[in-house]
């Protein structure tokens, strides 16, 4: 639960209400299908501490509704989205839109970049750009251009202390033999000491320090079986990541555009609360039994329950 949940000062998330209203429901979090803008509109403001979310990119029709989601779904809808996730995030929470402009005609789209100003323009913070880089790009030959080997994960957030766990997400140093050479030289790695040896100092970082992570999310594109036929899943590997930077154990974490649920395979593993919306019933129910393969409950609790036959016994707790 988030400190503004724990504090009370915030509404609590409504799941037990949700998962009356959902497809199916776990004890940490609810699959809904619906409309994101319509579902959204039904949450409580300051609830949620964390929205991670990769909607349809512009100007490609291939979930099966016709809709092209070009410049106009950006400019008249998904504005609209983004300014109910702005009043549902909680005062420490962040928005993370994992986003790519695709090329126009004879220039890299500019969408991208316009989005974060948009954003801006309704008062959230511009705080990181990560990029997820793939190390093995899907394959394409084009005249001008390069595989297409990144995409944005924008990091927005209402305020100017957010939640960040930087200690939740270290990795071990790489150090190569330049920089290791180096790092012996500076003098902070060396703690002055009483020695007999009459040195006077001893190496204080020796060893694979556990870092920081950069702002480079080293991932590949998600190649793993795809039941569901989703054209464009992203690896648990990005939600993970960011759950894990911005959020703690039972924080609330959102995704209007669910997709296949990966943001909910995330939440699962990591004891975070979540709610999931998606438009596309085949998607949606993708998300159960994906749920049962990819993040099976730990012996003695309950999987996945469908909305309408578990309204007793298995309810997500009320925070
Ligand atoms: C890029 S995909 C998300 C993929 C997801 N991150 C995953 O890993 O499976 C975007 C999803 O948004 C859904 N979608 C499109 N319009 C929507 C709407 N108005 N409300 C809810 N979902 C919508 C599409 O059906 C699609 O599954």
């Amino acid at each position: 639960m988030g400190d503004a949940g724990r504090s009370g000062k915030h509404p609590p998330f409504p799941f037990r209400a949700l998962a009356r209203r959902s497809l199916f429901h776990t004890p940490l979090g609810v699959s809904l299908v619906g409309d994101a803008l319509g579902v959204l509109r039904t949450l409580p403001s300051s609830s949620v501490d964390l929205v991670v979310t990769s909607p349809p990119y512009d100007g490609q029709p291939k979930y099966g509704d016709g809709e092209s989601y070009d410049r106009r779904w950006y400019e008249g809808y998904f504005l609209k989205v983004t300014r109910e996730v702005h009043r549902l995030l909680r005062p420490r929470g962040s928005f993370v839109l994992n986003y790519r402009s695709k090329r126009s005609g004879h220039e890299r789209g500019t969408l991208q970049y316009e989005l974060v100003l948009a954003l801006r323009a309704q008062g959230f913070l511009f705080c990181e750009d990560f990029v997820w880089g793939k190390p093995s790009p899907p394959p394409g030959k084009f005249r001008r251009f390069l595989k297409d080997a990144v995409e944005y994960c924008f990091q927005f957030a209402k305020g100017p202390d957010w939640q960040f766990y930087p200690e939740q997400c270290l990795s071990p140093a790489r150090w190569d033999a330049k920089d290791r050479a180096r790092r012996r030289a500076l003098p902070q790695n060396y703690l002055r000491v009483d020695e007999p040896s009459g040195q006077g100092r001893r190496r204080a970082l020796a060893g694979p320090d556990m870092v920081r992570p950069s702002t480079l999310l080293l991932v590949e594109p998600e190649f793993s079986r795809n039941p569901t036929e989703h054209p464009a899943r992203f690896p648990v590997d990005i939600p993970e990541f960011f759950l894990r930077l911005l959020t703690r154990s039972g924080d609330v974490v959102l995704d209007p555009f669910a997709g296949t649920g990966t943001t909910a395979v995330a939440a699962e593993r990591l004891g975070r609360r979540w709610i999931v919306v998606e438009n596309e019933a085949s998607y949606a129910r993708a998300i159960e039994r994906r749920l049962r393969l990819d993040a099976p409950p730990p012996t003695g609790r309950k999987g996945p329950r469908s909305g309408a036959r578990s309204r007793r016994g298995t309810d997500p707790p009320e925070p």
